[in-house]
């Protein structure tokens, strides 16, 4: 049911390292992206998928997970996430980098629940070091990176608390619980 897909769709940033997630697992979720809405129809998102070692330990390195817990340096060390999916914009189909915004915002949301369906997690991750990761992943002049998601098997209890206006909004962690505050249904509707 797509309710609770999405109310178990957390962002996840601590990993099960001996379950590996395999090429053909991020196929099946960028399939879905691909099937979604688009702007016009133009489709100008391209997938670089990450899921060799080597490969999966750059992107890592290059990636910051966990903003408001910083002082934590997650994912914890053999937490790290199995395979990331790099969200890019091919520049053949449109040069503006930020016109497909809402695009790239479907297409991961659409990649996070498939991957929640199939009994993984993800993350999104802005925080990328953008010129080093274009480099490493050969991705040249061609491919603008839009967004990064980290996928892998949860190992984390991650729950929503609902907060009043005004509330802090950093998510935030006690006793190994990842609290995520969200705002309730009456402060979120206008009219
Ligand atoms: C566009 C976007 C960029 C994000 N970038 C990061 C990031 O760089 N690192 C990170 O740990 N989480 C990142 N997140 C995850 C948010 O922190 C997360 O969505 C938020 O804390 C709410 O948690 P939830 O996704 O479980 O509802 C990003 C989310 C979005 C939508």
């Amino acid at each position: 049911m797509l309710k609770n897909l999405v109310i178990k769709n957390r962002s996840c940033r601590g990993y099960n390292k001996e379950r590996k997630v395999t090429e053909d697992e991020l196929k099946d979720m960028v399939d879905l992206a691909r099937q979604s809405a688009s702007g016009v129809n133009l489709q100008p998102l391209k997938y670089y998928l990450v899921y060799e070692d080597e490969q999966v330990a750059t992107v890592k390195s290059l990636t910051k997970l966990g903003a408001h817990l910083k002082e934590l340096g997650l994912p914890f060390p053999g937490e790290e996430p199995a395979a990331y999916i790099v969200i890019c914009l091919d520049h053949e189909l449109c040069k503006d980098n930020s016109k497909y915004l809402i695009d790239v915002g479907i297409a991961a949301q659409t990649i996070t629940l498939r991957a929640t369906e199939m009994g993984l997690a993800g993350c999104m991750i802005g925080n990328y070091k953008e010129s080093e990761l274009n480099a490493a992943l050969g991705l040249g002049d061609r491919y603008f990176i839009q967004l990064v998601i980290a996928i892998g098997e949860s190992c984390e209890d991650i729950r929503m608390k609902e907060i009043d206006e005004g509330d802090p909004f950093a998510y935030y962690r006690e006793d190994g619980v990842h609290y995520v505050p969200k705002r309730k249904l009456e402060d979120v509707i206008i009219n």
